[in-house]
């Protein structure tokens, strides 16, 4: 079902023509613009593929092209993430069975045809560290591409409809989804930044000074970008946590039902159960209410709330309960979710027999965490260090966003997980560094560097801050032990 009416946004300005698309030869209506697992979602069609082995029924989980569990065949091919990929008016969608290979028919493109693309800088990634990166390497005097494998630039920001803390040059007040249009606007004013929607980066390799990112636009053409420099800001991939049932369709990351509502305006659900009481959790259940979805609880293995307390007290008194100190035992229903089951636990974590609690939903919302998106810096040979409090394996870097392969620049969640905020400041710092690397940029910028540095260390002074400067401490070039 299509969402027409929102306190906040207006799907009916966003949505474009209407077409007709065919899902295993039944016809479909959806609008120009939206991802093919979108408009399925808006049809009721929630199985888009089965795997191979158990024959298990798939659906979407991340919808932001990081988990490919929405593989689906388009007009024969096979292995097409339908989160990522737009309706084309005549398309015919099947579900995918297990592996399936390329018809024979098919002739796939050659790399020695590839498409080159110059520039002195190269961004991976478009969402607010990658967006502000671009900016401040242009501005500091870079060509710049930047390339995104989202059909839509902003990254996570175009689906957050809530407003902004922090200072007012840090766009304190506004909504994500506005700022997002602000620094997408600028970019794609700035004559010195070129840049790629659908196309997605599959590796990073150096050739003398310069380096290469090679990459698939619009899952079919092969693009070869070449720069001197390289800035990989390519965000974060949402937790699972293992339990019975785990893989039925319905069971969705938080970012994945945000992106169905507040990006495509499409319901996700009539009623869901939240796993988790961060502040993604929080602000998902009041979302939620804004799109007419019931949520029956948000449930917390911890003994407390972890997100915002403000956040917390008002979803209480919305009268969604939050349980803390519960899990989920296991999701139940055929081919999809129907209900969750889900219990109390005792001081050492095991769930207490006799506390089992059922729930009837159609989704449960997994806001669990997240984890850096840092496979691209990985094969690139990037020294790589697990830091708990950064959320998981993040590479090692210094105090310009430098990796341990001059030229390679990080910023934003790929670099620790934190928020949108410091993904800007390290964008601006990363692109300023990466603007002097590739020698276009001159010394004056060092001083915009040294700002941005104390703005940041300024931003990170709170509670939340504390912890994530103790694991920046540790992934320091020189300060790990090793
Ligand atoms: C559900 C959810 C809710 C959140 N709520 C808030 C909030 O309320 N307030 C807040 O401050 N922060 C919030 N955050 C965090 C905030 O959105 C992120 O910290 C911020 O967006 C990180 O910016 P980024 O640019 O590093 O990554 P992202 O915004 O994730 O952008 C990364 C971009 O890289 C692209 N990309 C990835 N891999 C490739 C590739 N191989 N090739 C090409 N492109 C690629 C992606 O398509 C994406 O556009 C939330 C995050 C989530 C997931
Ligand atoms: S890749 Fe499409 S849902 Fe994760």
């Amino acid at each position: 079902m299509r969402l027409n009416e929102h306190p906040i946004l207006n799907f009916q300005k966003r949505r474009g023509k209407k077409i007709k698309i065919y899902f295993e030869g039944q016809p479909l209506d959806a609008y120009e613009g939206e991802t093919i697992a979108m408009a399925l979602h808006a049809a009721g069609i929630r199985v888009l593929s089965y795997s191979g082995e158990k024959h298990r029924p798939r659906g979407l989980f991340c919808a932001i092209g990081k988990c490919s569990s929405c593989l689906v065949k388009v007009n024969g091919i096979p292995n097409v993430r339908s989160c990522i990929t737009l309706v084309e008016d005549g398309m015919r969608i099947e579900r995918q069975q297990g592996k399936e290979e390329i018809p024979k028919t098919v002739k796939p493109p050659q790399w020695k045809d590839a498409i080159k693309v110059e520039g002195d800088v190269v961004i991976i990634g478009g969402g607010p560290a990658g967006l502000m990166a671009a900016i401040n390497a242009a501005k500091a005097g870079a060509k710049v591409v930047l390339i995104d494998e989202n059909p839509m630039l902003g990254g996570q920001l175009v689906k957050q409809t809530h407003k902004f803390f922090g200072k007012r040059e840090q766009f304190a007040g506004v909504r994500g989804v506005k700022i997002a249009e602000i620094l997408i606007e600028q970019a794609e004013k700035n004559e010195n930044i070129e840049l790629y929607t659908e196309t997605s980066a599959i590796g990073i390799f150096q050739e003398n000074d310069r380096k290469l990112v090679v990459a698939i636009r619009k899952n079919k053409e092969l693009v070869e970008f070449w720069g001197k420099a390289i800035v990989v800001a390519t965000g974060a991939m949402e937790k699972m946590i293992p339990f019975e049932n785990n893989d039925l369709p319905g069971i969705y990351g938080a970012g994945a039902i945000q992106t169905l509502m507040n990006t495509y305006g499409v319901k996700p659900a009539d009623r869901v159960l939240i796993v988790g009481a961060g502040n993604v959790g929080l602000i998902l259940a009041y979302q939620l209410l804004q799109a007419g979805v019931e949520v029956k609880a948000i449930i917390e293995a911890m003994p407390k709330v972890g997100g915002y307390f403000v956040h917390a007290a008002k979803v209480r008194r919305l009268g969604i309960p939050i349980l803390t100190r519960h899990t989920i035992l296991r999701a139940e229903g055929k081919e999809k979710v129907e209900r969750a089951i889900v219990a109390q636990l005792d001081e050492n974590w095991k769930p207490i027999p006799g506390t089992e609690k059922v729930f009837d939903v159609d989704v449960i919302a997994l806001a669990v965490g997240l984890r850096p998106s840092i496979e691209l810096l990985h094969q690139a040979g990037c020294q790589i260090a697990y830091i708990r409090e950064l959320s998981g394996h993040v590479v090692r870097r210094d105090a310009r966003m430098e990796t341990t392969i001059k030229g390679i620049f990080v910023a934003g969640d790929a670099a620790g997980i934190e928020e949108a905020t410091t993904a800007m400041l390290e964008g601006k710092i990363a692109g300023i560094s990466a603007a002097l690397y590739s020698g276009k940029s001159n010394i004056s910028w060092l001083k915009e560097i040294e700002k941005t540095q104390k703005e940041l260390t300024e931003f990170r002074s709170g509670p939340f801050g504390k912890h994530v400067l103790e694991g920046i401490k540790k992934v320091m070039v020189g300060e790990i032990n090793e």
